[in-house]
């Protein structure tokens, strides 16, 4: 182990509110591991702070009516507080709208450029004319080319994780106006990343870089060393590393107005820029934490950020050639949510400011229940009742029960002072044998990131104590042996201080209390083999650590997410503007249902007869998952019959059935609500 850690958690973007998933994946198993790292006495430095530029925030405001700035500072302030509130502990949550960190930017893409990593040039980028813009990133959405995922952006598709550019996309389209682009020269800064496989390729694999071994890949999640693989087998690309838009952090040359840098090396450079604002504050040395060979710079991201984590921004750090390369990016797969994924937009998710509000003092549960099943080396799922069972069968009955046990009995015997007493029988040193061994066991798993397999074994210990009262059962024996009770209540103790050390990075709200009531200062890693219980020492007083959930509120989470995704209003994406001679084209008729039959070997197509005043038109469509060809014959439909007749599965279709899509994708036919309305009548 080296002694100084220099470890980040993800910024978030302050375009909304965290919820569980974020939490899950980037933010708790780093403060864990913190956590744990500070009660080794090391020298720890957790950053983060909000990434407030980029398109995420620009469409956000655009979508709200308001300006970029009001977005980021609302947000900025809802998750710094529900960090804090939640007992994510870092040394400073900063911001990349802070000046210090567009200088620090700045400077740096100043080195690259003076160490010629970019290529400066002139290309075609797409461009949309009615908002006058160019569109890179999540300005520009079509189909990923690798996964066929409808609604890739323009870097990087969400779905399968690719690495995009926005020409890569089939079928592109502007997010703002939802216009095809067009083609449009401009010029940007380009980072050439095929200039760096070769050493990339060996760094990532073997963890050497010029002949010097820096990490262990064995430590390393298969699945980062995976994607890293894959994209670099697939080739890499030179990637834009500049933008042209004005909300960012503007680069600092003479050719370089309206101009900001990309969001990609702008945003992990504020973990530099954080640590900047840290040590300024507390009179420390920054370079320490970012440019010692002694220090570990370990990334905690979810698996959409790898690529910027384990490439480009090491890329990056390598060309300017004062930094250290991370040690390690410990990325986690997605938390699904009630059986479905986590959608900001559709609002399924359990928000953090939410949860807070409602489940006051309840950190530790949601902290116990999220590591339980963290998605360390696969999607995982949250559900209510889970949360219910964790709560109610591990913690309250495992952990929570040894505890009010053994204090509950230490003040019944002996008012809560530990009397003077026996040695350990043979069958007890036995248990404390195997108690001595925890901490080694809880801290070899958190070095390697398996938080879940560590908090498991943390658990193990309070069922060592559950198990250790229960078998010797205290309560019986008190009647005929009291020199014999009074060791085993003293070894009951011990292991509750044990069990305060070691829980302490997972549920470090309850671990305060723990220790304040067994009356015990703040104990840390180092502390474990001590004795902790000796005799004489006054216990507090002692109250239960966890509260049953009770049925009634998983009915009532489970409602309450299944409400909120149908009261969710879908945002409008209004088209542009038309002309009312645009209009009258389109030639819409009613028209009478007579024959339906499903198109064979496909799913969703359905061949109509359709009676339109005297004409019966032939038309395929889609609506084979919504209706079934019995109950089609005799409805009243609405019908544009000037569509350009086209072959659909080798069947004329001559005409479009006008429909309406709600948010869900229901889909429902347009009819006259009127009998007298005959077929052939217009539409207009
Ligand atoms: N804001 C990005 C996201 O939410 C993460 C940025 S991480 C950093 O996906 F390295 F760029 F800071
Ligand atoms: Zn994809």
């Amino acid at each position: 182990m080296k002694n100084r850690y220099t470890i980040t958690s993800a910024l978030p973007y302050a375009n909304g509110p965290l919820h569980i998933g974020h939490i899950a994946g980037a933010y708790l198993p780093a403060d864990i591991y913190v956590r744990y790292l500070r009660s080794r006495n090391k020298d720890v430095l957790y950053i983060c702070g909000s990434d407030e530029h980029g398109a995420a925030i620009t469409l956000r405001a655009k979508k709200e009516g308001t300006t970029p700035q009001a977005i980021v500072d609302k947000y900025h302030g809802i998750n710094k507080k529900a960090f804090n509130d939640f007992g994510i502990d870092f040394d400073i949550y900063h911001r990349t709208s802070d000046p210090l960190h567009h200088k620090t930017a700045q400077d740096f893409f100043l080195k690259l450029e003076e160490k010629k990593s970019f290529v400066k040039k002139t290309a075609e980028q797409f461009y949309d004319e009615e908002n006058k813009q160019f569109l890179a990133d999540r300005y520009i959405q079509g189909t990923c080319p690798k996964c066929a995922y409808e609604a890739a952006y323009g870097d990087q598709c969400e779905k399968c994780g690719s690495a995009l550019s926005p020409k890569d996309l089939i079928n592109p389209k502007s997010t703002i106006s939802g216009n095809k682009p067009v083609l449009k020269e401009t010029s940007h800064w380009y980072l050439p990343m095929q200039d760096h496989e070769e050493w990339l390729r060996e760094w990532i694999n073997n963890g050497v870089l010029d002949g010097k071994k820096l990490h262990d890949p064995s430590q390393w999640k298969n699945q980062v060393i995976g994607q890293c693989n894959s994209w670099i087998d697939g080739g890499l690309h030179e990637r834009a590393m500049t933008r042209d838009l004005n909300w960012g952090v503007k680069v600092p040359l003479k050719d370089g107005d309206g101009k900001v840098l990309y969001v990609w090396l702008d945003a992990p450079i504020g973990y530099i820029s954080a640590t900047k604002a840290w040590a300024e504050k507390e009179g420390k040395d920054w370079k320490a934490y970012w440019q010692n060979d002694d220090t570990q710079l370990i990334h905690f991201i979810g698996k959409d950020n790898i690529v910027f984590h384990a490439i480009i921004f090491p890329i990056l750090l390598k060309q300017h050639g004062d930094f250290i390369l991370p040690e390690n990016v410990p990325a986690n797969a997605f938390l699904n949510l009630e059986g479905d994924k986590i959608s900001t937009s559709r609002n399924w998710a359990v928000w953090l400011p939410e949860y807070l509000e409602e489940f006051p003092g309840k950190q530790d549960e949601l902290r116990y229940v999220l590591t339980s099943l963290a998605p360390e080396s696969r999607d995982s799922e949250f559900t209510w009742k889970d949360y219910q069972t964790r709560i109610n069968n591990e913690l309250l009955s495992i952990y929570g029960n040894f505890i009010n046990r053994a204090l509950v009995l230490t003040h019944k015997y002996y008012n809560g002072v530990l009397p003077e007493c026996g040695d350990y029988s043979s069958e007890d040193e036995i248990v404390v044998n195997e108690m001595n061994s925890f901490a080694e066991k809880v801290g070899a798993l958190i070095e390697r990131y398996r938080f879940k397999e560590a908090q498991n074994e943390m658990m193990n210990l309070a069922r060592l104590g559950n198990k250790y009262l229960a078998d010797n059962e205290p309560w019986k024996l008190v009647k005929t042996d009291e020199e014999r009770v009074k060791v085993i209540m003293k070894l009951a103790l011990e292991i509750s201080a044990k069990l305060s050390i070691i829980s302490a990075p997972f549920l470090p709200h309850t671990a305060v209390e723990l220790q304040e009531m067994l009356n015990l200062k703040e104990l840390n890693w180092d502390n474990y083999s001590d004795e902790l219980m000796p005799v004489g020492h006054q216990i507090n007083k002692a109250h239960l650590l966890f509260t049953k959930v009770e049925d009634e509120l998983v009915a009532m989470q489970v409602e309450k997410l299944q409400k909120s995704k149908i009261l969710k209003q879908v945002p409008l994406k209004e088209k542009a503007v038309i002309n009312f001679d645009d209009f009258t084209k389109l030639d819409i008729r009613i028209g009478d249902i007579i024959e339906a039959k499903k198109v064979p070997k496909t799913n969703k197509l359905i061949e109509l007869k359709v009676k339109v005043g005297e004409n019966v038109r032939t038309v395929v469509s889609g609506i084979a998952e919504h209706y079934s060809a019995e109950e089609l014959p005799g409805k009243k439909v609405s019908i544009l019959i000037n569509l350009e007749p086209r072959k659909i599965k080798g069947i004329l279709s001559e005409g479009m059935i006008l429909m309406a899509e709600n948010s869900e994708g229901k889909l429902a036919m347009i009819s006259p609500d009127n009998e007298a309305i005959e077929s052939g009548s217009v539409v207009r």
